[in-house]
């Protein structure tokens, strides 16, 4: 199961809980913000006390993390409030201590939290995808229109990270103040964020404030927006961000499900009939993940017919 609906939800409304899972140091507490309960794949905003020191090590789960409030020293580097990071799953990072505190937002995308101590990477582990910047100082601000159909212009982004597998993707981004949208969104992908400052508002859920969050699953409709003094957040998608526009309150999200289908017929027939129409459309195994699977080249089927396709499991082929 993939995580549920969180939304409206302020992490100011709980308290701190002590994170026990070895590996970690001692003062290192934790807020829920979303779970996936069968992967253990999880955010959570993090209070690293003073004086939390934790040794060299690895996560079995790719991880993402942000500077909210504090510094962290990150081996031989202090980072500070707005600093990201990126760190694949088996990237040893180096020692990690905070002498005043640290609040920050982690976000473990795979697997559950977990650290195990080690000053070597893990053998399989990506080590080229680890990548982290100074988000607040040393990246501009574009416009929110790299993302088609377009935001209302004052919404602003900066790209953190960007997987050109999925096209899933991690950036900052901010509504200037008096900013408004008055349609409403859904996407084909789950998006959440995370608000680090500032409040917006949304015609379905109300104010999201400061620690505000919200992970919301595909075609789930949000908007209008606005926001009066303006809000920096982190956002998150796990898929291709496409914005379906419209202005019906009352749709749901199978009818939004339903109209996005309809415009894959529209943009790519035929691929939305390979879809639907050669006996593909069943859910398919771990096996079916790009880096498995085997290209059958024209293959030949009984009736004579060529075609071409990815797969990595026997099934048969209907062809009409
Ligand atoms: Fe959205």
């Amino acid at each position: 199961m993939a995580r549920p609906h969180i939304e409206p939800f302020c992490d100011r409304d709980v308290s701190f809980k002590n994170m026990n899972l070895s590996g970690f140091g001692n003062g290192m507490r934790f807020k829920m913000l979303s779970l996936d309960t069968d992967s253990g794949a999880c955010s959570i905003t993090v209070q690293f006390e003073g004086g939390y020191k934790q040794n060299p090590g690895f996560s079995w789960s790719e991880m993402e993390m942000i500077v909210i409030d504090g510094e962290l020293q990150y081996g031989d580097h202090t980072i500070r409030k707005g600093h990201y990071l990126f760190v694949p799953a088996g990237y040893a990072m180096p020692a990690i201590s905070s002498e005043q505190g640290a609040l920050v937002l982690m976000m473990y995308n795979t697997g559950e939290p977990s650290h195990v101590e080690s000053d070597e990477h893990h053998a399989l582990a990506q080590v080229g995808l680890h990548h982290d910047i100074d988000s607040y100082m040393d990246i501009p601000w574009a416009m929110g229109n790299v993302v088609k159909p377009s935001v209302a212009a004052g919404c602003l982004i900066k790209l953190l990270n960007y997987n050109p597998i999925s096209h899933a993707m991690t950036f900052l981004y901010c509504m200037t103040p008096a900013f408004y949208q008055d349609n409403i969104s859904y996407h084909d992908c789950a998006e959440e964020s995370y608000h680090l400052w500032g409040t917006s508002w949304m015609m379905q859920f109300g104010d999201v404030p400061t620690g505000g969050y919200f992970w919301r699953p595909a075609y789930i409709n949000h908007g209008a927006f606005a926001s009066e003094l303006g809000c920096i957040a982190l956002g998150r998608v796990d898929s291709k961000l496409f914005n379906h526009f419209h202005y019906n309150p009352w749709s749901t999200p199978v009818q939004n499900q339903d109209r996005s289908a309809a415009r894959l017929y529209q943009r790519d027939p035929l691929l939305y009939k390979w879809m639907v129409s050669h006996s593909h459309n069943h859910p398919h195994g771990p096996e079916d993940f790009e880096q498995n699977v085997h290209r059958h080249d024209q293959d030949k089927v009984s009736d004579g017919k060529t075609h071409s396709h990815w797969h990595g499991h026997d099934h048969d082929h209907h062809h009409d």
